[in-house]
């Protein structure tokens, strides 16, 4: 089925000093907003960022069927704009639609949405350092009803906002064996609301610790390492790069994607698999030169300098010629057209 998106545009357009915006709190001109009634999305459009009205009864403020993603356009070199790996994002968008059960979003609803409003606020894309403008899709149950059930109405929407560094310096996570993320048969690999919102207060506990973020563990056994705060984590020891197996519990992150799909171009030896906290400390102990960190859309590679266990905290290696930093240079270089984009990851717009 073919959508027609129309367009309200905004007159006035000014992007005050984009740098000094923190992460996620000034929007773009403009949002895009479509509407899912009697089995069918309509009302597709893209007008000036608004808030919303809705019934206290909506769904999505009482049962937690909200899915999001987190997704990034880049200014290159040559003066275009990219979004970057927008199918990967869209599949696993709806797969975490699926697993709340909501309706899919079709495809070309989906591409045209972000093409137009991506075109519109263009000159909203950083074109300095690291600078790259936040996409956040995101899908709410809107129907007015208090009884639990999945809500026959929806808002699929799309808002933007110019980001830079997501944290200014290299973190320090403690390992989590009190509180889970996730669990088998749970949310954990889909990008749902609540996933985040349970993890609010252990992550201010470690906070409050003297912490940045927190290890997550696995829920049977706290031995294994499943991702770090809202990220996936990286090892890189004994010339190997390690990273838990994608599963149930852990989110299929496309930053993860890209890093290891560039590492392993760049004959890195890359190991996908079950990794005990123990392990790293034991490496760790043993003097090795380990590097840890996080890997996501918001925070790209987020170096990891101590990692605590207990009352314990060990370094890891943050300098200059660490693998991570070269790995997060060879995307910077793609997504701004420096480097040949050889797997088709930039969407021109
Ligand atoms: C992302 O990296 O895109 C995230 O979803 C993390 C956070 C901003 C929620």
């Amino acid at each position: 089925m073919e959508y027609t998106i129309s367009i309200t545009p905004q007159t006035e357009r000014v992007v005050t000093d984009a740098r000094s915006i923190p992460f996620g709190k000034v929007p773009t001109e403009h949002m895009f907003i479509a509407e899912y009634r009697n089995g069918e999305w309509q009302n597709a459009r893209i007008t000036p960022f608004a808030n919303l009205t809705m019934s206290p009864f909506a769904l999505c403020l009482h049962y937690g069927q909200t899915v999001f993603e987190g997704m990034k356009a880049f200014a290159m070199q040559d003066g275009k704009v990219n979004i970057f790996r927008p199918d990967k994002h869209y599949d696993r968008f709806t797969k975490s639609l699926q697993r709340l059960c909501m309706p899919s979003v079709p495809k070309n609803l989906f591409m045209e949405a972000l093409h137009q409003l991506i075109q519109l606020d263009a000159n909203w894309v950083p074109s300095d350092g690291d600078g790259s403008l936040y996409i956040r899709p995101f899908m709410i149950a809107s129907e007015d009803r208090i009884g639990v059930k999945a809500s026959d109405e929806y808002l699929f929407m799309i808002v933007c906002s110019p980001a830079y560094k997501y944290y200014a310096k290299p973190l320090k996570v403690k390992v989590e064996t009190q509180f889970v993320r996730a669990a088998d048969g749970g949310t954990g690999s889909a990008k749902c609301g609540g996933n985040y919102g349970a993890a609010l207060l252990p992550s201010q506990m470690a906070r409050e610790a003297g912490y940045d973020q927190v290890l997550w563990t696995d829920s049977k056994t706290h031995e294994f390492i499943e991702e770090s705060g809202t990220m996936n984590v990286m090892f890189y020891m004994d010339n190997t790069l390690i990273t838990p197996p994608l599963s149930g519990t852990i989110l299929d992150g496309v930053t993860r994607d890209s890093l290891l799909t560039l590492a392993r171009e760049k004959g890195i030896k890359v190991e996908e698999r079950k990794i005990k906290h123990k392990e790293i400390i034991d490496a760790l102990e043993a003097g090795k030169r380990v590097e840890a960190f996080g890997a996501g859309t918001a925070a790209v590679v987020a170096p990891i300098q101590i990692i605590a266990v207990g009352d314990k905290q060990y370094k890891c290696y943050i300098e200059p010629d660490a693998i991570m930093y070269q790995l997060q240079d060879e995307l910077f270089n793609i997504r701004k057209g420096i480097a040949p984009d050889t797997h088709n990851w930039n969407y021109i717009v």
